[in-house]
């Protein structure tokens, strides 16, 4: 694929159908993403990939712990400050994509699509040593954004969301991911529902004006 197009359709995917993908080419796509830079090649992330029996078990129970409103204990939020500056909080609150949802009076898709792990046939978690740089999680960004264009170049859409990473015990459950791994996100694959209303294209976010994040200095 030309990669304005591949750069093009990297959007939120908030349901997928439930059409397989061949878990080689996940495996491919995953190794070839090991090329991402990292500081001083540290390499400090690792993947794992969830689907089927295990994942339907998984699905059951993390969207029982958000009926019950259990309250999210993701990893990185005990590992980092989750204070955010007021320029991210303005943005979040007016142009993010929950904002996007809710000015069309559709919250609950949102909120459904979340709470169903998006329906993804595949989950990817992301994982860095709990015992970190911050250099860390970059180098993990890198690596997920790496994961998505690749995938997207083979016509498989993607959906990067924290809510997947809520609860980190009953991912551990399943996964066998150790304790000493920070649980740092998660990226649902699958190929995209087109017919699903939460998936359309006047539910994408705006972005912020460029010149209040660009500045050229000579
Ligand atoms: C680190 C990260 C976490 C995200 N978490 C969620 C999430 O929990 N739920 C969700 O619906 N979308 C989540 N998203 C998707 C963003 O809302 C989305 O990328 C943004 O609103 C821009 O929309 P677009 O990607 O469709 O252009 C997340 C994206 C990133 C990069």
């Amino acid at each position: 694929m030309d990669f304005a197009d591949v750069f093009e359709k990297e959007r939120a995917t908030r349901k997928f159908s439930s059409k397989k993908i061949d878990e080689q080419l996940i495996a491919e796509i995953i190794k070839k993403a090991q090329q991402s830079p990292s500081l001083l090649n540290s390499q400090p992330w690792k993947a794992y990939v969830i689907t089927g029996d295990a994942l339907s078990k998984l699905r059951k129970e993390n969207k029982t712990r958000v009926e019950k409103k259990i309250p999210a204990n993701e990893d990185f939020s005990a590992m980092l400050s989750i204070d955010w500056s007021t320029f991210a909080s303005q943005n979040m609150s007016n142009m993010g994509a929950f904002v996007t949802y809710f000015l069309h009076n559709r919250t609950e898709l949102f909120n459904d699509a979340n709470k169903n792990m998006f329906d993804a046939p595949y989950v990817i978690y992301l994982t860095i040593p709990k015992k970190s740089p911050l250099w860390s999680v970059f180098d993990l960004g890198i690596f997920a954004q790496s994961i998505m264009l690749l995938a997207i170049n083979h016509g498989i859409s993607t959906m990067p969301a924290h809510s997947l990473v809520a609860y980190p015990d009953l991912i551990r459950k399943y996964t066998g991911i150790n304790d000493d791994e920070a649980i740092g996100m998660a990226i649902g694959l699958g190929y995209s529902d087109k017919s699903a209303e939460v998936n359309a294209s006047h539910f994408i976010p705006k972005r912020v004006q460029f010149d209040k994040i660009y500045k050229l200095i000579k």
